[in-house]
């Protein structure tokens, strides 16, 4: 998490610098910084609270420098406050800005101490910038302090450093989480993410892992964890879609929930040739590793783990494949048991999530016949270190709640297991079944949207409760989980999903006036099932909103409101239902008045553990 930019440049930075963190809010946003090398000094600004608030303090205050660095925070160690923000500066020397968590800081901290550092900040950051102070007093060289300090490092850490004596230079260090170089003309970036620096460049370079870079206005040189020289040229970006602005909508979220019948046109586009989909789609290497496949296993987090969820229930009725899904953070500190001949698939809107990241590298030792990504960041360090990897072609997601990202994820699921399926004798009448259901998605989606206002009414009945409860069956009980998880991010309304037939098992007990109960209930062979679930709840005085089809025959009465929602395909029916949660969360966030596109404590890239 955090955001970091960097610059060395003949002009000043300030400007370039503020408008990167901007850019990279989305990553953390509970203060910020920025420290600029002005003769021979360190000067620094820093601020509790969003970028807005540095950059209007910058404009009292204004820093003039051609070499700095800058950072958004997302408190790990230390709260959110002006002292725990970075950059840090040990002594007045040398500044650090620092994504990642460096775990035996501790450790690190006493032995600093010790040698008579003062430490005036709660973070592990400020361990960094004392350490490579001491390593420098040994070399006076910057670069070999940096190196010699990050042997002594356990963690995570994507850091850029730099020295009040020498403005020509910073020096870069990744292990973990994400640095890209960008390179100007006769000037040079760094950042955590390209978006940062597209204002200024199109021309990047990913710092792999392990590596040290010496950045200057002209020159790059990278060295590998064991020292030796790195040769590597930039790449001409590939993002096609700028942050841009919210256009004529009043929150990124919104914007975003209405980009989703382009966004999954994208996705689908070039991908579905004569009613088929083909495994070269994946990747060269698809076609052999999809024949041979035997098992399945997912691993995500958050909202893409429940992408994951509803893909096994289309992997194992359509692929007639086994399929296990599993949390990132659970699976990578487990024995788990590896099928013969299975197939590892990480599901990520950023490819950084450290958990999933973690997994992917476990799952590599541990005998899985291939990896693949479904991803929405080409480049990305999930994208690079799998084998096979699929991009979802969302575009660029700011608000932190994912809405575009999960649906898009959703519909690369389901070709990939029609692939998957039609190497494993899917009859061409069922391929061309799905195939049309994926190709009417934006159609219906557009048709899910024209709900909005009766669910913006509904939206009023929720603003005043501290509960909620979200239900549904089979392949909508993800759904159901992804529409609770949507509610708490951005209204704090505490929100629970359940498998309705779970409900007498425990849930049942909650229910009363006060509980609001969103049921996603499409025509489908279980709907007389949730039918009998939703009786026992209206049985107790629990109020139902139910999203179904017209076909449903549910009408507005005691205890019931009704939100139709066609779907005329019951497989991609957990797709086109997503859409009326995400709007009926985001109008109860509004009327709450809460922080839609950033809700407090969360961040879009969750770089560490
Ligand atoms: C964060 C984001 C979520 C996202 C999750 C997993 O919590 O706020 O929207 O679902 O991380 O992220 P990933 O990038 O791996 O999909």
């Amino acid at each position: 998490m955090c955001g970091i930019v960097g610059a060395v440049a003949q002009r000043d930075v300030a400007e370039i610098l503020v408008e990167g963190l901007r850019r990279l809010e989305y990553r953390g946003y509970d203060s910020a910084g920025v420290a600029i090398i002005n003769n021979a000094d360190i000067n620094r600004v820093r601020r509790l609270g969003k970028v807005k608030e540095l950059s209007d303090a910058l404009a009292l205050e204004p820093l003039n420098g051609g070499t700095g660095i800058a950072h958004t925070r997302w408190a790990t160690h230390g709260e959110p406050s002006e002292i725990n923000a970075h950059p840090h500066i040990s002594g007045s020397d040398i500044a650090i800005v620092h994504n990642g968590i460096i775990e035996n800081h501790q450790q690190l901290k006493e032995q600093l101490i010790a040698k008579g550092y003062e430490f005036s900040s709660a973070t592990d950051t400020e361990v960094m910038a004392h350490l490579v102070a001491e390593e420098f007093k040994q070399t006076n060289d910057l670069l070999s302090a940096v190196q010699n300090a990050v042997k002594q490092f356990d963690g995570a850490y994507g850091a850029v450093f730099m020295h009040r004596e020498m403005p020509e230079q910073l020096i870069v260090a990744r292990s973990g989480s994400p640095l890209v170089i960008g390179k100007g003309i006769g000037e040079m970036f760094v950042a955590s993410d390209q978006l940062a620096l597209l204002p200024v460049t199109r021309q990047f370079l990913y710092l792999e892992e392990g590596e040290v870079a010496q950045v200057t206005r002209t020159e790059l040189q990278i060295y590998s964890r064991d020292g030796n020289k790195v040769d590597r040229d930039f790449e001409e970006s590939s993002i096609q879609h700028d942050v841009g602005d919210k256009g004529p909508y009043r929150h990124y979220m919104l914007k975003e929930i209405y980009e989703q019948p382009d966004a999954i046109a994208n996705t689908l586009e070039g991908r579905i040739k004569d009613g088929s989909i083909n495994s070269d789609i994946f990747g060269e290497k698809a076609k052999d590793i999809f024949a041979t496949l035997e098992a399945i296993q997912i691993v995500a987090c958050g909202t893409s783990y429940h992408a994951g969820m509803v893909a096994k229930y289309w992997c194992e009725e359509i692929a007639n494949i086994p399929c296990h899904v599993e949390i990132a953070s659970e699976y990578r500190y487990r024995k788990s048991f590896v099928p013969k001949n299975a197939l590892f698939i990480t599901i990520s809107q950023s490819g950084e999530t450290a958990d999933t990241l973690a997994a992917l590298r476990l799952a590599k030792e541990s005998g899985f016949m291939s990896s693949l990504s479904i991803c929405n960041v080409p480049g990305s360090s999930l994208v690079r270190e799998s084998d096979l990897a699929f991009m979802t072609r969302a575009g660029a997601e700011i608000g932190v709640a994912s809405t575009k990202a999960f649906t898009t994820q959703l519909a690369s699921l389901l070709m990939l297991i029609v692939a998957i399926a039609k190497h494993k004798g899917l009859a061409e009448a069922e391929i061309k079944k799905y195939v049309s259901a994926l190709e009417a998605l934006p159609g219906e989606i557009n048709r899910a949207l024209e709900q909005n206002p009766l669910i913006e009414e509904l939206a009023e009945d929720f603003s005043e409760k501290h509960h909620s409860l979200f239900l549904g069956r089979g392949d909508q009980y993800p759904i159901a989980m992804e529409g609770a998880l949507k509610l708490k991010e951005i209204s704090y309304i505490h929100a629970e999903a359940y498998a309705a037939g779970e409900l007498k098992h425990g849930p049942l007990a909650l229910i009363d006036h006060e509980m609001p109960i969103v049921v996603v209930a499409p025509q489908n062979e279980l709907l007389e099932k949730l039918k009998s679930n939703m009786e026992e709840v209206r049985a107790r005085g629990g109020q139902l909103y139910v999203f179904a089809d017209s076909s449903s025959n549910f009408v507005n009465d005691d205890g019931i409101k009704v939100v139709n929602v066609n779907s005329e395909h019951e497989v991609t029916a957990p797709i086109v239902y997503t859409l009326p949660l995400q709007l009926l969360s985001y109008h109860v966030a509004v009327i709450k008045g809460t922080d839609v596109d950033q809700p407090r404590n969360l961040a879009k890239s969750v770089t560490v553990e």
